[in-house]
């Protein structure tokens, strides 16, 4: 790539990147554009003055690290001169991007094992513990190569930075990453940012002493860590003081001659973009045909992807209860359920979907007439049409077992055409700050949800429109590219 930087002044690293490929017929690949808030966030800052720093900064001064998913990505990759992607016509939020060819072994055992398979299901609280979790000499070997990929990620982004760039890791699947970068490059200046909730010392200590230290000190080896709400940023200062005896006084954690400041970054909707993009006829066209399915009806809409920790299966029952419950909402309500297709690598997400289609078939056949169908569960993944849900939504239900923040509980409000009632989980981030216009639930409680859902119907149309304007402002409140610039303002 011909403007390639050789050394850049901001830099991000995550797993998954702005762009994947998909690989044609005549061997070819083509370059997608993936969504989400760090594109967005980057767009607001890359190419304006500054990138963090004082100085104007062109589209080349970032670099963005990350990794080969697919075989189309890799052979991209491979093709692509130093990893880097030519990205003509492609916005990537202004940077061009490194893809990081890992041998796929290393990248499955990191991955699926040590990021999906145990991070996740520590900070999720996802373990069965009398069967779950198991750490032999399999896990050890899973753990080298966790190392591997995040050494992997460390020397793409000490090759690429300048003197004092700011680099910006983020999530779970890089912990490592900051501690082996400042080791190569005490000069950066680094953030860790964790998009997931942290676990409380009691469950993380389920964790072999070692990994759990090597964790916490990987992220402290940044300046600046960072997480989506206040009991997150809480639950990991008190793993640093339990496991590693660290100093801290809350906002700092002071670890082996080394000061790592905490911050909390709450994450939230670009609410003009969301609404220019639901307002598409790709959309209006899909708010056509479900209307027609729900016709007069009341409507609860729920979307995820299915992950264990979005808590589809208890969502669904309580549904179920309130259909008994209060059985004058049969025929009188209609529940939107889409749970797009997740981590099918790994055989706990696959048995997780086969449990929800049951439930569903459940319901269907318990209360289904022929005039009424109590439960639409769609599981092929359709951004458009869930857009056009939520502009419908009479009620949106959120109602993860935990959750790093749900941008679900923020978009709905945003684009809710009559007003929606928001019933949410208290252990999801958001709750933070939805929480006082939300219906919140236990979301182990099924009866409690059951009855939220009920009284979420209930509620008085101009209540229901009154809190929705609320939540809607507080959702885009902070954007993400308030989001990302705070984070590299938080190096200064
Ligand atoms: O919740 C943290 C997060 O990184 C999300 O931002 C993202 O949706 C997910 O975890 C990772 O998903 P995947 O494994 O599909 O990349």
């Amino acid at each position: 790539m011909d403007d390639a930087p050789v050394h850049a002044r901001v830099l991000v690293a995550s797993n998954r990147g702005p762009v994947s490929f998909t690989l044609d017929d005549d061997g070819t690949t083509t370059m997608r554009r993936g969504g989400g808030g760090l594109v967005s966030g980057l767009s607001a800052v890359v190419g304006s003055r500054g990138a963090g720093t004082s100085e104007p900064t062109g589209k080349a001064d970032v670099i963005w690290a990350c990794a080969a998913l697919t075989d189309a990505d890799r052979q991209a990759a491979r093709r692509a001169p130093g990893g880097r992607l030519d990205l003509a016509g492609h916005d990537t939020g202004g940077a061009a991007v490194r893809m990081l060819d890992i041998p796929p072994p290393v990248f499955h055992r990191a991955y699926n094992a040590i990021a999906n398979s145990t991070l996740w299901f520590v900070h999720h609280l996802l373990y069965d513990t009398p069967i779950t979790p198991n750490f032999d000499v399999g896990f050890r070997r899973e753990w080298d190569s966790y190392r591997a990929y995040n050494r992997a990620f460390v020397e793409a982004l000490a090759d690429d930075a300048a003197p004092g760039a700011k680099v910006v890791v983020q999530d779970y699947h890089l912990t490592l990453t900051p501690g082996m970068l400042r080791e190569r490059r005490p000069d950066l200046r680094i953030a860790h940012f964790s998009h997931t909730p942290w676990a409380p010392p009691d469950y993380y200590r389920m964790l072999p002493d070692e990994y759990g230290r090597e964790v916490l000190e990987g992220i402290l080896g940044a300046d600046h860590a960072g997480f989506l709400s206040q009991r997150w940023a809480d639950a990991f200062v008190a793993c640093c003081e339990t496991f590693l005896g660290a100093r801290t006084d809350g906002r700092t954690v002071e670890h082996r001659g080394r000061r790592t400041r905490i911050g909390v970054h709450a994450l939230g909707i670009d609410g003009p973009a969301l609404s220019q993009r639901a307002g598409q006829p790709d959309v209006d066209g899909r708010y056509a045909a479900l209307r027609e399915i729900v016709g007069d009806r009341r409507l609860v809409v729920r979307i995820d992807r299915t992950e264990l920790s979005k808590n589809i299966v208890r969502g669904l029952a309580a549904y179920r209860e309130m259909l008994r419950t209060y059985p004058e909402w049969q025929g009188r309500v209609v529940h939107l359920a889409f749970a797009y297709p997740s981590r099918h690598d790994l055989p706990e997400y696959r048995e997780y979907t086969a449990a929800v289609q049951r439930i569903a078939a459940e319901i269907e056949d318990e209360f289904g007439t022929e005039d009424w169908g109590p439960l639409v569960l769609q599981v092929n993944d359709d951004y458009p049409r869930s857009l056009a849900a939520y502009r419908l939504a009479d009620v949106l239900l959120v109602n993860p077992i935990r959750d790093g923040m749900n941008l679900v509980a923020k978009e709905g409000p945003i684009l809710s055409e009559r007003g929606c009632a928001l019933v949410l989980s208290r252990e999801a981030g958001a709750a933070a700050e939805l929480g006082e216009d939300a219906v919140l639930v236990n979301p182990y409680d099924i009866s409690g949800t059951a009855r939220a859902l009920h009284g979420a119907l209930r509620m008085p149309a101009e209540e229901r429109l009154e809190r929705c304007r609320r939540l809607a402002a507080t959702a885009s409140a902070l954007p993400p590219q308030r989001w990302f610039a705070d984070q590299l303002a938080a190096l200064d």
